[in-house]
Parts: C-alpha cells; sequence; structure tokens
C-alpha cells in the first residue's frame, strides 16, 4: 500500500474512534481547552465593526454558552480536566461577573484549571479563584504549567516558574498553557499588525521563545486571545490557539494523547437564534429549553519529532 494511503487509512481510524471511547477508564488522556468565555451579564450584544471583529460578541448569551458547553462535556466528552486560557470574563472588574463563572464551571464533573487573561483583572479573580496565578500538576505522566499571562505578557514570576518546571521535570511530557500565544501564523500576525496596530502574541513572545524552544519536555503550548483556532507545530512542539467559546462557529476543543503526541478535535454548541422573541421570553423566564446539535470534527497530529 502507497504510503500515503496508509496515513489516510490511520487518520481515518483514528477519527472515527476519536469520540467513541469516552468513559471508559483505560482512556488514554482527554482534556478539553475552552477559551476567552468573555461571561457578561448583559442585556444586549455590542455591534462589531467589522465581520472579523474578535469583540464582536455574543455578551447577551455569553453564560449561556458556558452552560451549554458544560452539559456537553459532562455528558459526552467526560475529559479527565478542563483547561481555560483566560478572559473568563468580558468586565472583570465586576466580582459578580466573575462568580457566576465560577457557579458554572463548578457544575463541570471534572477539575478545571483557569488563567487570567487580558479581560480579568486579578482583584476580582483571585478571590473567587484562587491567588495562584501560575501553578503546575501532573496527571497520567503529562506535566501542565498554567503561566501568569496577566496583562498580556508572561511576568517574572512566570518566567521564573516555567524555568524550574522544565528543569525539575526533565522526564514529564509538559504542556503550558497561558492567555496570549507566543507564535502565531505569519499572515494571521500580519493581518492582526495590521487591523489592530498591534500583534496579539504576549507581550514577551520573544523571552518566551527562548525558555519553551530548546526544552524537549515541552510537548504543546496552548493559548487563547486571539480568538482564531491556529495549530502549528515549531521546533517540533505544538502550538494551538483556540477560538473564543461565544463566537462563531461557538465550539471547543478536545485533546487526547495518541501515539506519544496530542491528536484533538472540535466539539460544536448550538443555542436558539438570540432574536427579539426569545430574549424577551428569557427575561421573562419563559424560554424554551436550550438545544444543543452536536457535531465532533476530527484531525489527528503526529507524534511529536514525525513533523518540523
Ligand atoms: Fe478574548
Amino acid at each position: 500500500m502507497k504510503p500515503v494511503f496508509v496515513v489516510a487509512f490511520l487518520i481515518l481510524v483514528a477519527s472515527r474512534t476519536f469520540f467513541e471511547t469516552a468513559g471508559e477508564t483505560s482512556d488514554p488522556l482527554r482534556f478539553v481547552h475552552l477559551s476567552d468565555l468573555h461571561c457578561q451579564i448583559a442585556d444586549r450584544n455590542p455591534e462589531g465593526k467589522f465581520p472579523l471583529d474578535p469583540h464582536q460578541k455574543d455578551l447577551v448569551r455569553s453564560y449561556d454558552w458556558l452552560a451549554a458547553a458544560v452539559r456537553d462535556i459532562n455528558e459526552n466528552v467526560r475529559p479527565d480536566f478542563v483547561v481555560i486560557t483566560g478572559d473568563l470574563t468580558n468586565l472583570g472588574s465586576q466580582i459578580s461577573h466573575v462568580r457566576k463563572v465560577k457557579d458554572e464551571l463548578d457544575k463541570l464533573n471534572c477539575p478545571y484549571y483557569p488563567v487570567v487573561g487580558d479581560h480579568d483583572r486579578k482583584t476580582t479573580y483571585g478571590p473567587v479563584f484562587g491567588e495562584k496565578y501560575s501553578y503546575a500538576f501532573t496527571t497520567n505522566g503529562w506535566r501542565f504549567v498554567a503561566l501568569d499571562g496577566y496583562r498580556g505578557g508572561v511576568n517574572v514570576e512566570g518566567l521564573r516558574f516555567l524555568k524550574r518546571e522544565i528543569r525539575d521535570h526533565p522526564d514529564d511530557r509538559m504542556v503550558v498553557f497561558m492567555h496570549r500565544p507566543v507564535y502565531m501564523g505569519r499572515l494571521e500576525e500580519t493581518l492582526a499588525k495590521r487591523v489592530y496596530g498591534t500583534s496579539l502574541l504576549a507581550k514577551n513572545a520573544g523571552e518566551l521563545r527562548t525558555i519553551i524552544n530548546p526544552a524537549s519536555n515541552i510537548r504543546a503550548v496552548l493559548a487563547g486571545h486571539c480568538h482564531l483556532n491556529l495549530e502549528m507545530v515549531r521546533n517540533g512542539q505544538l502550538h494551538i490557539t483556540s477560538g473564543s467559546l461565544i463566537e462563531p462557529p461557538y465550539q471547543y476543543r478536545v485533546l487526547e494523547e495518541r501515539d506519544g503526541g496530542l491528536s484533538w478535535g472540535f466539539r460544536y454548541l448550538r443555542l436558539p437564534r438570540a432574536t427579539g422573541m426569545n430574549l424577551a421570553a428569557k427575561a421573562e423566564g419563559r424560554e424554551r429549553s436550550v438545544r444543543e446539535d452536536i457535531v465532533g470534527a476530527k484531525r489527528a497530529i503526529p507524534a511529536r519529532g514525525s513533523q518540523e
């Protein structure tokens, strides 16, 4: 069989089984990547300036999207845990908004691990989610390292923490997660600079690269912030950003250990259209129950070292 057919066959087999093995205790590591929830108690959506505006959010249904994701994660994905790469709230200064996010996340049947984003504020995030902003945990031989990316860059403590983690866990497969990415595609980066007049990368992305790139134990870096689904391999490390939960196509990412690397798929959510009629019904407490149509899309990534 030609190599291309072998690869196609393997991807097909991998895809068919991606969401079919949930809940089995012998499953490989499976976790969810949520990002940019931008939850806000709001009675109307902002006007988007143009079709690609990353801040054209469905704020009025932001908690509904989160609730729909939590239900789907519990019922259909059943991951080992969930990581959330920042912007949990849209108005981070409002502690009631932060508490409402936690109330929803506490409904997860698994642990969850958030980090602060640009929109979050430590003065409200800390009292609700705790004041450990850079932290780590180990599961199934994987070390997950959360970095404090408050206000756009990883601070000195975060950088020190990352270096220590890399040094102290040389044999663990490591996944680093934070709010802003350290890599984006050249096209996306150029467009972002032109449209927004600024980079969407971590403010000290260059410094982070000097630490991350030589670390052979780091397998993947997960981020949010740019509200785009991007995947790329740099120096044998997978760099992923996941889009905002409350923007089209209203999805979140599921990652799974496969052949020593990570593969991923998406779960797509659907809510009733936010018409004036059902918003009024919601305000009166007579909204119809949330309907969720779930479609799993799959894509496999080869094990570390097989793609540069
Ligand atoms: Fe965001």
